[in-house]
């Protein structure tokens, strides 16, 4: 199970030090907001903020965007020092292109689904990803609660891969705590990011170590 702590959970007057603190409560990935106040009702922050922090840590840096036009962006956030760029299949960029675009840099490429939108529609795009991310709460927003009726979807998308023969990864987003986390595993999820529940935590590490072991 690979742990991505969502930084939009942190305390951002302090983000050099919520990295390490991450680092050392040892998470893999270091899961990354970015909302542009059009595609989502919220702003966050953007490739400046990523490329002062990539000199920080070696932490796998998994940049989500939640932007309407991701394609005119993916130069910007690979030069940032992204590792993995999802983004969203309801955005209005062409999905091949930015996939094509993610990869051309070398990157890892996500394809994200929104919780209004069907399994079915990431079909035809499972064979060119690296990863899949089903939304369990409708983007924009830490805190919120998880959306157990998102499990189907993610239990299709693994039985999907099984048929065509790929292991991708299969990430969840939102309201992961060490209760759902089991949840999701068990419906084949390999990636849990968390915002509130790891960050919130009085201790950083026994929170991470709880959201590895829904793996085991
Ligand atoms: C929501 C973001 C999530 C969010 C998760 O739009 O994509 O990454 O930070 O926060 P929690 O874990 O608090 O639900
Ligand atoms: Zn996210």
């Amino acid at each position: 199970m690979i742990v991505s702590p969502s930084l939009l959970a942190s305390d951002f007057s302090d983000l050099r030090g919520e990295v390490a603190r991450m680092e050392k409560a040892g998470a893999d990935w270091l899961h990354i907001d970015v909302m542009d106040g059009h595609f989502v009702p919220n702003l966050t922050l953007g490739a400046p903020v990523i490329r002062c922090l990539r000199g920080k840590t070696s932490l796998v840096f998994d940049v989500h965007l939640m932007i309407s036009d991701p394609l005119r962006y993916i130069d910007d956030f690979a030069d940032a020092g992204a590792d993995i760029i999802t983004f969203h299949l309801e955005s209005e960029s062409d999905c091949i292109k930015t996939i094509q675009k993610i990869k051309s840099r070398g990157l890892k490429a996500g394809l994200s689904i929104k919780p209004k939108t069907g399994e079915e529609k990431l079909r035809p795009f499972l064979p060119l990803v690296d990863m899949a991310l089903i939304m369990t709460v409708e983007p924009g927003f830490g805190g919120q609660s998880f959306m157990a009726d998102m499990l189907p979807k993610v239990s299709a998308v693994r039985d999907d891969c099984r048929q065509m023969g790929k292991n991708i990864l299969i990430q969840v987003d939102g309201g992961i705590t060490d209760q759902t986390a089991p949840l999701a595993a068990k419906a084949g999820a390999n990636v849990l990011v968390a915002g509130s529940y790891v960050f919130g935590a009085r201790d950083a590490a026994q929170a991470v170590n709880a959201l590895k072991a829904a793996g085991r």
